[in-house]
C-alpha cells in the first residue's frame, strides 16, 4: 500500500510515544522507508535506540548535528520525504508550528518543508479543549495540515476525554490517504452520510435508522482512490473514516448548509438518509405532559438537498449520485426518483426489513443511469462502495 513511500516520524514528547513504535513496524509492513527524528521531551518517552533500531537508520535529534548537517542538511530533511506525521503532537508542538517557531530540530523541519504533514496530536484533555489549542489546531488546518485524532477515551493522566492520540492503525490509514495516488487524485468529492435529527425539543428528536454504514464506505472507497473528500455526516452509528474532511451535521437544514458550503466539487454522493419532514415549530424548551391531552406535532417538509444540486443552474457537480432507499418497485420507484431528482445516478436498494440492508453489513443495488438499470449481487458495503468509487472513476475520467 505504501510501497517506496518515505516517511519523516517526528516523535514528540507524550506518553503515546510508545505508540509509535508500532506505527514504525506498521510502516514498514506497508512497504514504507520511516526516517526517525525525536524530540527533546520525546526522548523522555522512548529511547533513541529502539526508534533506531525499528527504523533501521539513525534517529535525528539535534538541529545542530553537524554529520548530519555534513551529510543532509536539516532543509534537505524536511523535504526528501513524500509526508511528514507528527506523532505524538504535543500541544507545545503544535503552537510551535501555528506561530512558526523553528528553535529546535522538529520545529524547523516543520517550518522549512514543502511537503504534506499529518499531525496525531495527544494531551491532557483539558490542554487539547484549551481555547489556545483549539486556535492553533484552526490556524494549522488553515494553513493545510492534516489531523488524525485525537480519539476521546481514559487517559494516562487519570481524565476522560477527547486527548488520546490516535491508533496506529488509524494514523496508517490517515498516511495511506494522505499518500493515495489513484485515478481520483486531485478531485474533491463531497458525501453525504447517515440519518438526520430533527428536534422536537431540546431533549428529542425524530430520526431513521440509517447507521452511516454504507456513506462511511463510499468515502473510504473514494479516499482510496485518491480523491479529496468532503464527508458531511449526520448522528451515525458508524465512525467517520480518517483520512477525509469531516462535517459533522445533525438537521437536514444543516446538512444542506454544509452541502453548499462544501460546493464546488466534482462530484457529489448522497448517500444521507435525510428526514423529509422536521416538526414545524421545535419547542426551545422540553414538552411537558399536560392534563390537557397529547402533544401535535405539525410537520414542514425539510429541504430536498439532492434534488437542490442537482437542479443547480451554476456550479452543479460533474456527476451527482443519489441513493434511494425503497421497500417495493425497487426500479420503478427508483427510476421515477432519479428522474424527479434531476441526479445522474441513483444507487437503489430494498430496505424492506426482510433484506437485513439498513443497518446491515451488506447491500443489494441496483445503479440507475440514463443507461438503465444495473443489478448488481448481493455484496458487503465495502464491496459495492468500491464497485461505485471505480465507477466514478471512470465517468470523471471520461
Ligand atoms: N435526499 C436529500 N434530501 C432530502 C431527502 C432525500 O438529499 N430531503 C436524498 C438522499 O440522500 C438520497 C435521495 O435523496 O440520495 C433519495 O432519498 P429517499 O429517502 O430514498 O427519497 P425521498 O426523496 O425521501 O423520496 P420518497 O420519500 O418518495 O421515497
Amino acid at each position: 500500500m505504501l510501497a517506496g513511500k518515505h516517511i519523516l516520524l517526528i516523535i514528540g514528547g507524550g506518553i503515546a510515544a510508545y505508540k509509535s513504535l508500532e506505527l514504525i513496524r506498521r510502516l514498514q509492513d506497508q512497504g514504507a522507508r520511516v526516517t526517525p527524528v525525536l524530540t527533546k521531551s520525546g526522548a523522555e518517552f522512548v529511547t533513541p535506540l529502539s526508534v533506531s533500531a525499528l527504523a533501521a537508520t539513525p534517529v535525528h535529534q539535534e538541529l545542530f548535528d553537524l554529520t548530519a548537517e555534513a551529510e543532509m542538511g536539516h532543509i534537505q530533511l524536511s523535504r526528501s520525504a513524500d509526508l511528514l506525521v507528527v506523532a505524538p503532537a504535543t500541544a507545545d508542538l503544535m503552537a510551535k508550528m501555528a506561530q512558526g517557531f523553528a528553535n529546535d530540530l522538529a520545529s524547523t523541519l516543520l517550518l522549512a518543508t514543502d511537503t504534506p504533514v499529518l499531525l496525531a496530536p495527544a494531551m491532557n484533555v483539558r490542554m487539547w479543549e484549551h481555547p489556545a489549542t483549539q486556535r492553533n489546531l484552526e490556524t494549522l488546518k488553515d494553513d493545510g495540515v492534516s489531523f488524525v485524532g485525537p480519539n476521546e477515551g481514559s487517559m494516562a493522566c487519570g481524565e476522560f476525554g477527547p486527548g488520546r492520540m490516535a491508533e496506529p492503525e488509524e494514523i496508517l490509514a490517515a498516511i495511506a490517504a494522505k499518500l493515495a495516488d489513484g485515478p481520483l487524485k486531485g478531485k474533491r468529492i463531497l458525501v453525504t452520510s447517515g440519518p438526520t435529527h430533527e428536534p422536537i425539543d431540546p431533549v428529542r428528536y425524530i430520526a431513521n435508522r440509517s447507521s452511516g454504514a454504507q456513506g462511511a464506505a463510499v468515502a473510504c472507497a473514494l479516499r482510496d482512490q485518491g480523491a479529496d473528500v468532503v464527508f458531511i455526516t449526520g448522528p451515525a452509528e458508524v465512525r467517520p473514516p480518517e483520512g477525509v474532511q469531516v462535517v459533522p451535521v445533525e438537521s437536514a437544514r444543516e446538512m444542506e448548509a454544509a452541502v453548499q458550503a462544501a460546493l464546488p466539487a466534482d462530484a457529489g454522493v448522497f448517500a444521507a438518509a435525510v428526514a423529509d419532514w422536521r416538526v414545524a415549530s421545535a419547542s426551545d424548551r422540553k414538552l411537558k405532559k399536560s392534563k390537557d391531552g397529547l402533544p401535535v406535532l405539525e410537520f414542514a417538509e425539510n429541504p430536498d438537498i439532492l434534488k437542490t444540486v442537482s437542479q443547480m443552474k451554476n456550479g452543479r457537480p460533474g456527476l451527482v449520485v443519489g441513493f434511494a432507499a425503497e421497500t417495493n418497485d425497487v426500479v420503478e420507484n427508483a427510476t421515477a426518483k432519479r428522474k424527479r431528482k434531476g441526479c445522474d445516478w441513483i444507487v437503489a436498494n430494498d430496505v424492506s426489513p426482510a433484506t437485513g440492508i439498513m443497518g446491515g453489513s451488506e447491500n443489494a443495488v441496483i445503479l440507475i443511469s440514463d443507461e438503465g438499470a444495473e443489478e448488481w449481487p448481493r455484496m458487503g458495503k465495502d464491496e459495492v462502495a468500491r464497485k461505485l468509487a471505480d465507477r466514478i472513476a471512470a465517468a470523471l475520467a471520461g
